[in-house]
């Protein structure tokens, strides 16, 4: 396929490789669509083998004098060093690795609410997922902090820097922002916004779990104090992963054991690590080179991950495109983001939409009959939702798509849809 436009870098001239592509995900069947990545990406090999051989060769504590012990440290290293490189962190230092993003985002709140009470003041934004609100509202109320919301515009889909700036103030600690939906599927002007938030003296918390499967985060150029997102949506396994800023890191007070290790970024990794879903992460930003690599990229590490995102965006261009296009020929439903073709470059695969007369559920139920996998709801992104006026329960229907999906799952999915429609019309 021939280079298109991407959010960087120059297009690498190669085919993209979509049947090795499929033929390494094992999950993946041609009698199945599955198109609820935003919920979750499969899985390649090489990271299931990851899992399976840290199970046998390393499950033990960390800092032992055994060889499986040993081993369980090397993974460890790899997985920080691996996830900085995904990030383009500094180091594996500034990596925090627990249980999920909310999990972690709860931790982090906490920790950092902690220096503050009555007179300072946070931003929230209502695009946002629950779990980038939720852990913020609640280590607020514990401390008698302020929080101000941050609306999205309902005419761009985006958080707007001029609808921030009037919410900062000297008062400001810390502005949470979303760097792209999980609902409306915009990719929101993070930079923009942290250098304004930024100027206020504000901290920056970001949200990348969503943006992470379609393009390449850069910690150094967003210019953010700390950034999250969770591998299992971006073909690893079950973790959050947290960046923050090494100096911040180093200082923030840990809930951690009296005897917890102080140095970085053990600091802030309460408990035993999960060293088997470790040596995943490491293995899923392989993944990343070696597609990098299959699609032109050369060089370092850094440079394979960011073909590799290059060639995936050029990829799903076409059919997020024809996604788009098939709902909007569609009588009775309405896309809840953006839709003009100009402004694609503004948001990733994910498309959610409601029917005028069927419920979300009962579209995504009989999709789910047709192993066509899509998910209904508000998905978590509870306030947008709120803001948009849906039934809080029925939410969208959303149909997320990844860089392994083909035309033919979006052609039955749009096809399924309009038989559903069809057959039901009144
Ligand atoms: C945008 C966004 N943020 C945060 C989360 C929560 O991530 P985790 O499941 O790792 O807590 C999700 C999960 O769907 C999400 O889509």
């Amino acid at each position: 396929m021939m280079g298109h436009r991407t959010r960087g870098v120059a297009a690498p001239m190669t085919q993209f490789p979509i049947v090795a592509i499929r033929q390494d995900f094992p999950a993946l069947r041609d009698d199945i669509a599955f198109l609820d990545n935003p919920g979750g990406t499969q899985l390649p090999r090489r990271v299931i083998a990851a899992v399976g051989t840290a199970m046998t060769r390393a499950a033990s504590n960390l800092g032992g004098y055994f060889q499986a012990s040993q081993e369980a440290d090397r993974i460890n290293e790899l997985g920080h060093t691996a996830a900085a490189v995904l990030l383009g962190a500094a180091s594996g230092r500034e990596i925090v690795i627990g249980q999920s993003m909310t999990m972690l985002t709860f931790q982090i709140a906490r920790s950092l609410c902690r220096a503050w009470g009555p007179g300072d003041e946070i931003i929230v934004t209502r695009l946002d997922h629950e779990g980038n609100v939720s852990p913020w509202l609640l280590a607020a109320q514990e401390r008698g902090i302020t929080v101000r919301w941050l609306p999205f515009n309902r005419d761009t889909w985006r958080l707007e820097p001029e609808d921030l700036l009037p919410l900062l103030s000297e008062r400001t600690r810390l502005v949470a922002l979303n760097y792209a939906s999980n609902m409306t599927g915009s990719i929101n002007p993070v930079a923009l916004l942290t250098h304004h938030a930024k100027q206020a003296g504000a901290l920056v918390y970001i949200d990348a779990v969503q943006f992470t499967p379609h393009d390449a985060v850069d910690v150094q150029r967003l210019g953010c104090d700390f950034l999250a997102c969770s591998s299992y949506k971006f073909f690893g396994p079950h973790l959050g992963i947290l960046w923050g800023r090494e100096a911040l890191l180093a200082e923030l007070y840990p809930y951690a054991v009296r005897c917890a290790a102080r140095s970085l970024p053990s600091r802030h990794e309460i408990g035993t690590p999960q060293t088997e879903l470790i040596a995943g992460l490491e293995a899923a930003v392989g993944y990343f080179e070696w597609l990098g690599a299959s699609c032109g990229g050369r060089g370092e590490r850094r440079s394979l991950i960011l073909a590799a995102y290059q060639a995936m965006t050029t990829y799903e261009l076409p059919l997020m495109s024809e996604l788009i296009d098939g709902l909007r020929s569609l009588p009775g439903v309405s896309i809840r983001g953006i839709v003009d073709p100009a402004r694609f470059s503004e948001r990733v695969p994910t498309v959610s939409f409601t029917h005028q007369r069927h419920s979300s559920r009962s579209i995504a139920e009989a999709l789910g009959r047709q192993n066509i996998y899509v998910w209904s709801g508000h998905n978590y992104a509870y306030e947008a939702a709120r803001l948009l006026g849906l039934d809080e329960d029925d939410g969208v229907v959303r149909i997320g798509l990844a860089h392994y999906n083909t035309i033919a799952e979006v052609t039955a999915v749009l096809r399924a849809i309009d038989t559903l429609l069809q057959s039901t019309a009144s």
